[in-house]
């Protein structure tokens, strides 16, 4: 469905900054032939070229709202995007979610073998952590605090493992609508919410005002997950699997409405910024209509 209100602003904002976050991966990421090269190999397979950068654009357009020169932050955006990429390749391993694919290629774990995709995953865990340590463009206090975040909003306190803790564990069982929610709240989206909060922090907005940007990425982060279960249904992912997603406890029709709302409710959150929130708002739009 096309958006009505699809802006090219948008798409021009998405066609500078996914170069910007794939030249920074290239720099940050061992090359291939550094020893002990299989592992950079496939730290790079699984990380460059594919993805849509969600949190690296997220974490952009929160930058912006308190700045203009969005350059200073690239380290910190590909930083989240190495996280991602390890919880990617870790989750489709055969003791995760057993998925042979990923982005239209061959997971890491079939392309290289099983120990050398858990340690990739594990390489690009550590390399965003490293990463972030090195960061001269902000204070260090202000890195710390991005470091601390970042470390919760991935971790096993209502983080991201919480979340797939519980997935995992809900695997064949009926879950409560709560249940659910809860599941959903913190394998996605702490995460993806972390990742607009981080960039929101270090654009320098104030305490109130990153109470608005973590309501829009509450609301934001789970719409995310739940569109991408009716993405999965659509297309006969999750079905055999005995997952626990939306459309399997509300339906399809239902599930839309609940992500449709998230984001309208998204888009309020930030509306007292007004114009500096556009990108924020407009990534709504580029969920709901994409
Ligand atoms: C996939 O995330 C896993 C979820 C948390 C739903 P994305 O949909 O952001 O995956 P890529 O990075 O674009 O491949
Ligand atoms: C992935 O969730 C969430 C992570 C934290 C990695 P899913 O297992 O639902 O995502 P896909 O469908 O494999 O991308
Ligand atoms: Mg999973
Ligand atoms: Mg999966």
């Amino acid at each position: 469905m096309e958006s009505p209100s699809a802006s090219t602003d948008l798409s021009a904002f998405f066609e500078r900054i996914r170069p910007a976050v794939e030249s920074t991966l290239q720099k940050l990421l061992p090359g291939e032939n550094v020893t002990p090269s299989i592992v950079h190999q496939a730290m790079r397979y699984s990380t460059l070229g594919g993805g849509k950068r969600i949190r690296p654009c997220l974490c952009i357009a929160g930058y912006i709202v308190g700045k203009d020169d969005w350059s200073p932050i690239l380290p910190v955006a590909a930083s989240i995007e190495m996280i991602h990429a390890y919880s990617l390749i870790h989750d489709d391993l055969p003791a995760m979610d057993d998925d042979d694919e990923r982005r239209g290629k061959p997971s890491c774990h079939v392309q290289f073998n099983e120990g050398m995709a858990i340690l990739a995953g594990d390489a690009l865990l550590t390399l965003a952590f490293e990463t972030l340590s090195g960061v001269k463009e902000f204070p260090p206090e202000r890195m710390l605090q991005v470091i601390s975040s970042l470390s919760r909003f991935a971790g096993t306190r209502e983080g991201m493992i919480a979340g797939q803790v519980l997935d995992i564990e809900a695997e064949g069982k009926d879950v409560t609508a709560a249940e659910l929610e809860s599941i959903h709240r913190s394998k996605t989206g702490a995460f993806l919410g972390g990742a607009v909060w981080i960039g929101a922090y270090l654009g320098g907005l104030g305490p109130a005002e990153l109470g608005w940007i973590s309501r829009y990425g509450e609301c934001i982060g789970l719409a995310f997950q739940i569109l991408d279960d009716v993405d999965d249904e659509l297309d006969g992912s999750n079905r055999d699997e005995g997952k626990a997603t939306y459309p399997h406890v509300h339906g399809l029709e239902k599930s839309k409405v609940i992500a449709r709302e998230l984001l309208h409710n998204a888009r309020q959150a930030v509306a007292p910024f007004g114009g500096r929130a556009h990108v924020l708002a407009g990534i709504c739009d580029y969920l709901e209509y994409r």
